[in-house]
């Protein structure tokens, strides 16, 4: 059965577009039904709408407290019987409750190795640090800020003339590979998501996968 898939989004949509060409060029056996916003001028609205993907958006001042919102955003998501949601770039604190309802068929990417700088600034943040390592991060989505069980991420070294812009967008270029890979792993069925842990062809997940050179996930060593 094809896996129904609702994005939120609330920027610029680079995230989503690779979905959609995921799906378009067949590599992805998944369907997106829909994309959701808080922001109803943002980028990624428009994209979905060039492709002719139902949207909904709404604004968080048209309600007067975060779970009123949710609680109406996540109706909207729900009447479209999502399999997965993807939270692509979408800018908001869900609440617990909103999360409780989609327990286990929510994720998110975030562009960091977490646990490591979970929030905003993240590339600025690793320079400042002196990391020498840097990437992105999809994990299972729980009440927490940019917490939950890690699935998969993408590695980077830190190169020495790197600013937070270079670093932002070679950054962005393995997220796009990095949620496609792991939105197909999740609905071909290869990981599955259940009492808030993961398995991989089966077995339990001990630490994330990683997405390698030739763009597949694959086990840590
Ligand atoms: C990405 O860096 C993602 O990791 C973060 O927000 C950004 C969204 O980018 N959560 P885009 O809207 O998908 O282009």
């Amino acid at each position: 059965m094809t896996c129904r898939i609702a994005v939120l989004a609330s920027g610029r949509g680079s995230n989503l577009q690779a979905l959609i060409q995921a799906q378009q060029s067949g590599l992805l056996g998944a369907c997106i039904v829909g994309v959701f916003s808080d922001r109803p001028a943002c980028a990624a609205l428009a994209i979905a709408r060039e492709h002719g993907i139902p949207v909904i958006a709404q604004s968080p001042s048209d309600f007067s407290s975060r779970e009123d919102f949710d609680e109406s955003m996540f109706n909207e998501i729900e009447a479209v019987q999502p399999d997965l949601i993807v939270c692509a770039g979408y800018m908001r604190l869900i609440s617990e409750r909103a999360v409780g309802r989609f327990k286990d068929r929510m994720i998110n990417i975030h562009p960091s190795l977490l646990p490591k700088y979970p929030g905003l600034n993240t590339h600025s943040r690793v320079l400042a640090a002196g990391d020498r390592e840097h990437g992105a991060s999809i994990h299972c989505v729980i009440p927490a800020l940019d917490a939950g069980p890690v699935i998969a991420q993408a590695k980077l070294p830190v190169l020495a003339d790197d600013s937070s812009e270079s670093l932002a967008s070679r950054i962005l270029e393995r997220e796009h590979p990095l949620l496609v890979q792991c939105v197909k792993a999740i609905s071909d069925g290869i990981v599955e998501l259940s009492h808030g842990a993961i398995r991989w062809h089966g077995k339990p997940l001990r630490s994330p996968l990683l997405l390698n050179d030739a763009d597949q996930l694959e086990a840590a060593q």
